[in-house]
Parts: C-alpha cells; structure tokens; sequence
C-alpha cells in the first residue's frame, strides 16, 4: 500500500485504560496525516465489554465487517471485572479473540526495546537490560487459544474444563518464515521456545521448525525451553534478538519482556498475515487505574507507528513517532508507571501531548 489515496483506519478504543491512550493516539495519527500530507480517515467501532454493554455481543458482526473493510485496525484493549463472570461466548476477550482469527492474523510481533534512558526504569538492573532489543514473533491464531475440543463439561459427576493443544504444520511453517524472515533484517538470530521435552505439539513444532530454518542458512537457530526461556529472559536478556513461539507462550514471554524495557505500558504490537493488520498495545484494559489519566500511552502510540510501518510502508512516519517517544523521555518525562528511577512524572495526556508536539519538532 503506497502513501497515495485515502487510509480507513478502523479504531476499536475497548475498555478501561484502552480508551484513554487510544485518545492520544489518535491525536498522533491526525496530526502525522497533515504533516506529511496523508488523507487518514478513521471510524470508530465497538468491541469487548463495551460491544457487550452496547450490544449484547463482544464482537458485532459490523465491527467484523467494518475491520475487514479497512485498511489497519487499532485497537485499545478490552476486558474488565464486570464481565469476569459472563459466560464463555459471552467474555469481552472474545472480542479480540474473534477479530483475530476472523481477519486471519496469525503472526503477532510484539517488539520489547529498552530506551536507553530507561535502563533504571527496569525492575532488573540496568547493566542487565541495557542494549536489550528483541522481537517475540508469537502464533496468534492457533494453539490452545483456539484448539477443539473445548468447554466445561460433566463427566462421571464431576466437572471438567477441557482445552486442546493443536498444531498443524501449515500453521507452525508459517509463523517459522516470519521469524526467519524478521531476523533477516534484524541481528539474524532466532529463539524457537517450546515445551518438547513434554508437549507432542512442541515435538512437532521444534521439528517443522528446524525444517524451515534449512531455508534461511544465513540465520542461526537455536531451541529452548520455555521454563528455561523464562528464566533467560531476565537472567540475560541480551542474548535474543527473535524469539518465534506459540500462542499461549508468546502472551505469557512478552508481558514478563515487557519489564526489560521498565513497564508493559511500553509494549507494542503489530498482528499480521491477514489482509489487513491490526496494532495494538500489549497490555490490558488496566482495571486498576483506569479513568483516572495514569495509563502510559506509549504502547499505544508506538503501535500507530508498527502501523504506518507494516501497513502502510511509511517508514518515515513510523521513524517520526518513534523519534517523539524517545526525545519526551531522553528529557525525563515520566509517567507513573516508569517513574523507578525518578523523573518529571506526567500524566496519559500530559505524555500524549510532549510527543504530539515532539512530533512538530522532528516531522521536518
Ligand atoms: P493489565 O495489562 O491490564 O494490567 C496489569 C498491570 O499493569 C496493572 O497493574 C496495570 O495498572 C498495569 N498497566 C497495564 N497497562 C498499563 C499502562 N499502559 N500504563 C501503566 N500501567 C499499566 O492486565 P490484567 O490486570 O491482568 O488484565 C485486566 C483486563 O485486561 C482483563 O480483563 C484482561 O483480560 C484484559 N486484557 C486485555 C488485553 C487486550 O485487550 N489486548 C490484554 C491483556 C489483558
Ligand atoms: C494479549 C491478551 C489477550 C491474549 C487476551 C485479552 C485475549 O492477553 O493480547 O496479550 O491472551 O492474547
Ligand atoms: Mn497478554
């Protein structure tokens, strides 16, 4: 998709802290649009607790239909304590489950970068996470996440919660060339996390894995475990550059990466494979402060610039916000959340609007 013609960005804010950084970035967006002479336009739609309220489902077929019909979709984040009790069909989480899978987006990549200046913004020492840059590629529409049989059920007069584990080698072969492909433009180093040692479907994976990687002989491989990942991950960070892994793993490796870089409000994410992407912050809708101007927009933002990036192919607009983010914190703003080491602390809008006008200094 070229820089011509008119964007449709479908925006989904969702619930608790996602509509407040989705806020701000939308005033990014608006303002990349006039400096550098894009026609973006943006339509709101409904998903999670908020579609529940609305609507009585967490996915209305027109915000399906609306997503499909637009360029990229961003999305907040949805969920909350008021709908934990609903029903399975009937979870706000359904929502983006539903979005995922209906616009086919199978490869998540969820980027954890640690901003120099936020080594001591880290809850591990800076010495540990400095330099930090890796990339967790994580299978978004398969795995245990979506594998049948599901439910709860009854059986011999108890109940019993059932999840299947599946992978097919079409869905592991897939994901395997986006992370080959990812490090190819990266430090050419893949991680492929598993469970072989127990797990069938990690079997398979690691195998389907190690076959795709015969086509990228200038990438270097390498497996590991996924309990042994986890403690890598914080013992030595600097080890990784692409970590390529399943559904399940993948959510749970990138919020404990998120912490390398001083807080999940730093965690952005582009979904893709589909024919369209969708970008969203790692984390979620942040019930405990939500509405109250705290969140760290910041995910949110840099997932507008995996936007302009993976979809659009506006690499120099992409670089603009992400060159904002970085000077607002090289000058010590802070918000709540990255506020270890000290700074000027500010809040979501505060934050929002030092990079929108970060963004005037550096469009030209
Ligand atoms: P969470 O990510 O919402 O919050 C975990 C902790 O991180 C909280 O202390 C929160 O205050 C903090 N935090 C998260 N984002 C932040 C930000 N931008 N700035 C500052 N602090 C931030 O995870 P949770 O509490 O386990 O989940 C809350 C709800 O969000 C649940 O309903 C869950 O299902 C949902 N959820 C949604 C998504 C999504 O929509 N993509 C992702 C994760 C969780
Ligand atoms: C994420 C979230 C989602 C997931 C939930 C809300 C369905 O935790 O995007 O990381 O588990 O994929
Ligand atoms: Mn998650």
């Amino acid at each position: 998709m070229g820089s011509k013609g008119e964007k449709r960005v479908a925006v989904i804010p969702g619930d608790g802290i996602g509509k407040e950084v989705m806020a701000q970035a939308l005033l990014v967006i608006e303002e990349i649009a006039t400096r550098y002479g894009h026609c973006i336009g943006t339509e709101e739609a409904l998903a999670g607790g908020s579609a529940l309220d609305a609507t009585g489902v967490p996915l209305p077929e027109s915000t399906l239909d609306l997503c499909k019909r637009s360029h990229a979709v961003l999305l907040g984040a949805v969920g909350g304590p008021q709908w934990d009790d609903n029903p399975p069909e009937l979870k706000p989480e359904k929502g983006i489950l539903g979005l995922r899978a209906g616009l086919g987006l199978f490869a998540n990549l969820r980027p954890a970068h640690v901003y120099p200046t936020l080594a001591g913004a880290s809850s591990l020492k800076p010495e540990i996470v400095k330099g930090v840059d890796l990339l967790i590629v994580r299978e978004l529409t398969g795995g245990i996440y979506f594998g049948q049989p599901r439910g709860i059920s009854k059986r011999n007069g108890q109940e019993v919660g059932i999840n299947t584990l599946i992978y097919r080698t079409s869905e592991i072969e897939r994901i395997a060339r986006v992370a080959f492909e990812a490090a190819g433009k990266r430090r050419g180093r893949v991680t492929s996390v598993d469970k072989a040692n127990v797990l069938e479907s990690s079997q398979l994976w690691r195998r389907v894995v190690s076959e795709v990687g015969k086509s990228f002989p200038d990438i270097s491989l390498n497996h590991m475990l996924v309990d042994n990942c986890a403690m890598q991950l914080i013992a030595d960070p600097g080890q990784f550059d692409v970590i390529v892994t399943t559904n399940m793993f993948g959510d749970i490796l990138s919020d404990e990466a998120s912490m390398l870089t001083g807080s999940i409000g730093m965690l952005p994410s582009a979904s893709l494979g589909g024919r369209n992407g969708l970008y969203e912050p790692v984390h979620g809708t942040a019930p405990d402060i939500a509405g109250r101007d705290l969140a760290n927009p910041i995910a949110m933002i840099a997932s507008t610039a995996m936007m302009f990036k993976y979809s659009f192919g506006l690499e120099r607009e992409a670089a603009a916000i992400e060159t904002a983010i970085a000077s607002v914190l090289d000058e010590g703003y802070r918000t709540a959340d990255l506020m270890a080491a000290g700074g000027r602390s500010v809040g979501t809008r505060e934050m929002g609007r030092l990079i929108l006008d970060r963004l005037d200094a550096k469009g030209h």
